[in-house]
């Protein structure tokens, strides 16, 4: 395994190969993501919608981010572990938003992400100024489902698309290192990865991106319910799972299990 990601190999990537990234919440798929040699894994708030069976990132909290944040460091030894700010955690000052991105850090992320563009720049540069890595998100930004009417490709007029790249700008400007654009259109996120000069990293943002992510139960297929056009299941495994659950549950309802090698025997 080569020697552990950090935030300028990453800035140096671009143009030179794709950036492979994914989300994790837990030291166990977080060390397969690190085995796996993943460049960034996102401890998303999308764990709010994937393990917490919410409807929104909206009701994700400090603590939970921050506990999943430890767990995922435990697992990791080579990707760049990103901590994904929940909503209100950066948004109401810069000092909530530099006390709570700090405790990322101590909690063991290498850099933080957040929402938003020209309305979070200051925010972003003091941060920057403090040493703490922000990577920035625009596009379709979960944390804004309300403003948006749900979850819908952005960029559609030529009025919001200009907004998308006044906020890329204003990302840019502030410092951020990498920034994520999600759920816009092909043409647009090229123009913009073609723009600047620091990583793009799509999701539902097509092939022109400078990485990609996806987040890791989508792509591992489990959960059936959910499957947008953006997402390749590379995997099955909600199916996997239980087939295998449901062996076990008749092995035991069988007596095939425990088998002859399972148990204890004390020794004549
Ligand atoms: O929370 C998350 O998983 C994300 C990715 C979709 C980029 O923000």
């Amino acid at each position: 395994m080569e020697e552990k990601m950090t935030v300028p190999k990453i800035v140096s990537l671009k143009g030179k190969r794709k950036i492979v990234s994914v989300t994790a919440y837990d030291y166990l798929f977080a060390r397969i993501v690190d085995e796996a040699g993943f460049d960034f894994i996102l401890v998303g708030d999308s764990v709010g919608t994937t393990y917490q069976g919410l409807n929104s990132t909206i009701p994700v909290t400090m603590e939970e981010m921050l506990y999943h944040t430890r767990i995922v460091r435990r697992g990791v030894k080579y990707s760049l572990v990103v901590g994904d700010m929940p909503f209100l955690s950066y948004q109401t000052s810069i000092e909530d938003a530099i006390r709570n991105a700090g405790l990322f850090l101590k909690n063991g992320a290498d850099a933080v992400k957040l929402e938003g563009g020209i309305q979070v720049r200051d925010i972003i540069k003091k941060m920057v100024s403090f040493g703490i890595p922000v990577m920035g998100h625009v596009g379709l930004t979960p944390q804004s489902l309300n403003l948006m009417g749900g979850y819908k490709i952005q960029g559609k007029s030529e009025a919001s698309i200009k907004r998308l790249k006044d906020d890329v700008e204003a990302l840019v400007e502030a410092g951020v290192f990498a920034i994520v654009l999600e759920g816009i259109y092909e043409d647009v996120a090229k123009e913009i990865t073609e723009s600047v000069p620091i990583p793009t990293i799509g999701i539902g943002a097509g092939v022109h991106c400078d990485g990609q992510i996806l987040v890791i139960t989508d792509l591992l297929g489990l959960d059936p319910t959910f499957t947008p056009k953006f997402v390749k299941k590379y995997r099955d495994l909600h199916k996997e799972v239980l087939s295998a659950l449901t062996e076990f549950k008749e092995d035991i309802l069988n007596e095939k299990f425990p088998e002859e090698g399972h148990s204890f025997k004390r020794k004549e």
